[in-house]
C-alpha cells in the first residue's frame, strides 16, 4: 500500500527544488565570490562545476530518494543498512542550519519594514549592530531584543504551519507562490538597478575576466563550494523532496532545470547587485573595487546605504529587495526543516504533526538563542563551521560511499535512465566517482591545513 505523501505536479516538485537552492546563497554570497574568483573568469570552473558536480549529485540524490522512497536516513539504510548515519549527518546539519537561517529571514522581515520610511537613517552599520540587533560584547548575554524575537517567531509560526499542512497542501503551494513572485520582484529590481548612473561600471567591474585566475586551485574549490552550497545538496533535502515523487519522473530532465534554474538565478543576482554597487561607487566617487561586500554586510549596512542614495522609489525598492529575501529565504528553510522532519516521521513512525511540533519546535526553541543581545557573535561561529566543514565534508563521505563502497553508480543509472528522457553516460559515473571526490578531497585538505596548522 502506498501511503507515502506525494507531489501533485511534476512543476510542483520543480519548483520546491528551486526554491530550496535559491536562497541567500544566491543573492548575497555568489556576486562576491565570483568577483573575487575570476569575474568574467569564473564562469569557465563554476560551469565545470555545474556540470561535473552540481547537477550530477543532484540527479545520484534525485534517484536515491525516489527510488528508496525515502527520507535520507531510511533511503540509505534501504540502500545498505550499515549507511544510514550518512542521512543523519545530513539532516543534522540542515538541523542546526535552520536554527540560524531562521534568524536572517527575520532580520530581512523587519528591514523589509524599515524600507518604508529608511527607518536605518545614515548610519547603517551603527543602526544594524546597535539599533536593531543591540549587539553586546562578546561572551556577555542581556536577554532577548524584541525587535528581532517577534519577526523570529513569525517566520517559525508560518514555516511550522506550511510543514504541518504537508507535501502537497503545503510545501507545494507555498513554493508555487513564493518561487514566480520572487522571480518577478526579482526582475523588477534588477531591471531598475540596471537604469541607474554607474550601473554599466558595476557589470564592468563584475564581468571583466582575470584568466590569471583559473590557473589557481583556490579559484576552483570555491566554484565547487559554491555549487554545492547553492544547491543544497549534500543536506538530506533533495533525497527527502525526490522522496515525494511519484514512481514514473523524469529525474534527470528536473535535475537539469533545477541546476540551470538555479545558476540563472545565482547570475541575474550578480547583474543586480553589481548594477547597484557600480552605483554607489559613483554616488562616493570611489572604485567599484572598494564597494564590494557580500553576507550580512551587503544586505543589512551596504543595500540599506544604497536605497538610501537612490533617485526615485526608495521605499518601494528597498522593501521589494527585503521581501525578495524573505521569499527566497523561506522556500529554503522551509526544505531544511522538512530534510530532518521527514527522517524523524519515517524513523519514529510518528504522525507529521508530531514530528513538526518536536523537532520544529526544537529548531524554534534554539533558534531564540540569536535572539538575544549576544545572538550575534554565535552565529558567526555556527555559520562559519558549517559552511567550511557541513558541506564539503558531507558531500565527499556521500559519493565515496555510493560509489566506491556501495558501488551504487550503475543500479541509479539503471534506475534514472529507465524513467527520464536524458540518458546518462559515462560522464556521470564518472564526475561521481572520480572527479567529484578528487576535488572535494583537495577541498577538504586544504581547509583542514588554513584552519588547523
Ligand atoms: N541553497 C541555498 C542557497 O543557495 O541559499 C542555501 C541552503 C539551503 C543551504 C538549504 C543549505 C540548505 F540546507
Ligand atoms: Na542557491
Amino acid at each position: 500500500m502506498e501511503t507515502r505523501s506525494q507531489w501533485g505536479t511534476r512543476a510542483g516538485f520543480i519548483l520546491a527544488a528551486a526554491g530550496s537552492a535559491i536562497g541567500l546563497g544566491n543573492i548575497w554570497r555568489f556576486p562576491s565570490v565570483a568577483y573575487e574568483n575570476g569575474g568574467g573568469a569564473f564562469f569557465i570552473p563554476y560551469l565545470f562545476a555545474l556540470l561535473t558536480a552540481g547537477i550530477p549529485l543532484l540527479i545520484m540524490e534525485f534517484t536515491i530518494g525516489q527510488k528508496y522512497r525515502g527520507s535520507a536516513p531510511m533511503a540509505f539504510s534501504k540502500m545498505n543498512k550499515k549507511a544510514e548515519w550518512i542521512g543523519w549527518w545530513g539532516a543534522l546539519v540542515a538541523f542546526v542550519i535552520s536554527t540560524y537561517y531562521s534568524v536572517i529571514i527575520a532580520w530581512a522581515i523587519s528591514y523589509s519594514t524599515f524600507s518604508f520610511n529608511l527607518g536605518w537613517g545614515e548610519d547603517t552599520e551603527g543602526f544594524l549592530f546597535n539599533d536593531y540587533l543591540q549587539l553586546a560584547a562578546p561572551g556577555e548575554f542581556g536577554g532577548f531584543v524584541p525587535s528581532v524575537l517577534i519577526p523570529l517567531i513569525i517566520v517559525w509560526a508560518v514555516v511550522l504551519a506550511i510543514l504541518f499542512a504537508g507535501v502537497k497542501k503545503g510545501i507545494e503551494i507555498a513554493n508555487r507562490i513564493f518561487i514566480p513572485l520572487l522571480v518577478v520582484l526579482f526582475l523588477f529590481i534588477v531591471i531598475y538597478a540596471l537604469t541607474l548612473p554607474g550601473a554599466l561600471d558595476g557589470l564592468n567591474a563584475f564581468f571583466q575576466p582575470d584568466f590569471g585566475a583559473i590557473m589557481s586551485a583556490d579559484v576552483w574549490v570555491a566554484a565547487y563550494g559554491q555549487i554545492f552550497f547553492s544547491l543544497s545538496i549534500a543536506f538530506a533535502i533533495m533525497i527527502a523532496y525526490a522522496s515525494y515523487l511519484p514512481k514514473k519522473s523524469d529525474i534527470t530532465n528536473n535535475a537539469f532545470i533545477v541546476g540551470f534554474g538555479n545558476s540563472s538565478f545565482e547570475l541575474l543576482a550578480g547583474i543586480g547587485v553589481f548594477a547597484t554597487l557600480g552605483f554607489m561607487a559613483g554616488q562616493a566617487g570611489v572604485g567599484v573595487e572598494d564597494v564590494v561586500a557580500g553576507g550580512v554586510g551587503l544586505a543589512f549596512v551596504v543595500f540599506p546605504q544604497i536605497i538610501n542614495e537612490l533617485p526615485m522609489l526608495n521605499g518601494l525598492v528597498g522593501f521589494l529587495f527585503f521581501a525578495s529575501l524573505v521569499l527566497a529565504g523561506f522556500s529554503s528553510l522551509i526544505s531544511i526543516t522538512e530534510a530532518y522532519i521527514s527522517a524523524i516521521i519515517d524513523k519514529f513512525k510518528i504522525s507529521r504533526a508530531k514530528a513538526v511540533f518536536f523537532g520544529g519546535g526544537l529548531s524554534a526553541v534554539i533558534s531564540l538563542i540569536y535572539a538575544t543581545r549576544g545572538g550575534l557573535n554565535f552565529l558567526d561561529t555556527v555559520d562559519y563551521f558549517i559552511n567550511q566543514f557541513g558541506v564539503a565534508f558531507i558531500g565527499l563521505v556521500e559519493v565515496v560511499v555510493v560509489a566506491w563502497f556501495l558501488r551504487e553508480v550503475k543500479n541509479l543509472k539503471e534506475h534514472a535512465n529507465g524513467i527520464s528522457d536524458i540518458q546518462l553516460g559515462a560522464w556521470w559515473g564518472f564526475s561521481l566517482s572520480v572527479i567529484t571526490p578528487i576535488v572535494l578531497g583537495v577541498m577538504m585538505v586544504q581547509l583542514f591545513v588554513q584552519n588547523l596548522l
